[in-house]
């Protein structure tokens, strides 16, 4: 549970990449943290952490600016015992602030077409499903495209 108040704040990638470890199972599953820590120390992106009592809950990445200026989160995970306390929208309202700051056009995210809840939470949030791309997750695994217009 969330007693606290949640505090956003940027990772200092290059020396607390080790915090990410279990967050990155809920995305990415099972991979061993010495890989985590490599992957997200080389990630080129912004990466967030949510706080609530100096205990990490949750984190968002974005990357990009992409072509005509499209920006994507490329991660998103609350820990399941902080779920459904407000922790995802803030990190989405967090990325979609520097998405802006960068002068995006688009938000994008991508996640699996059988993770009905996640596209339910980002529908929630303002995102709108734009295309299914078969396949690309896996051999019938199909990726659900959607995006949030930032500006013109
Ligand atoms: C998706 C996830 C980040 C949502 O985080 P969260 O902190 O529970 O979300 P919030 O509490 O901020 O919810 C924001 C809104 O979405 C809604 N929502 C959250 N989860 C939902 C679900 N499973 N189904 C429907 N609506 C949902 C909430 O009710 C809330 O609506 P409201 O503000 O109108 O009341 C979290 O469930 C998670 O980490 N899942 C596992 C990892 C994952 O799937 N990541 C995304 C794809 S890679």
């Amino acid at each position: 549970m969330v007693d606290g108040a949640a505090r956003i704040r940027p990772l200092d990638a290059a020396s607390e990449s080790d915090v990410l470890v279990p967050l990155d199972r809920l995305v990415n599953g099972e991979r061993p943290a010495a890989e985590v820590v490599a992957f997200y120390r080389a990630y080129a992106g912004l990466i967030l952490i949510a706080e609530v009592d100096e205990e990490v809950v949750g984190y968002a990445t974005l990357s990009g600016p992409y072509w005509n200026r499209i920006l994507m989160m490329d991660h998103l995970a609350v820990v399941e015992a902080a779920r459904k306390q407000g922790l995802g929208r803030l990190l989405c309202d967090a990325i979609e602030a520097a998405a802006r700051d960068r002068g995006a056009r688009f938000l994008t995210v991508q996640t699996a077409r059988w993770n009905a809840d996640a596209i339910r939470f980002y529908e929630r949030v303002g995102f709108t499903q734009r295309g299914v791309f078969p396949d690309y997750m896996g051999d019938d695994n199909d990726l659900v495209w959607l995006d949030k217009r930032l500006s013109s």
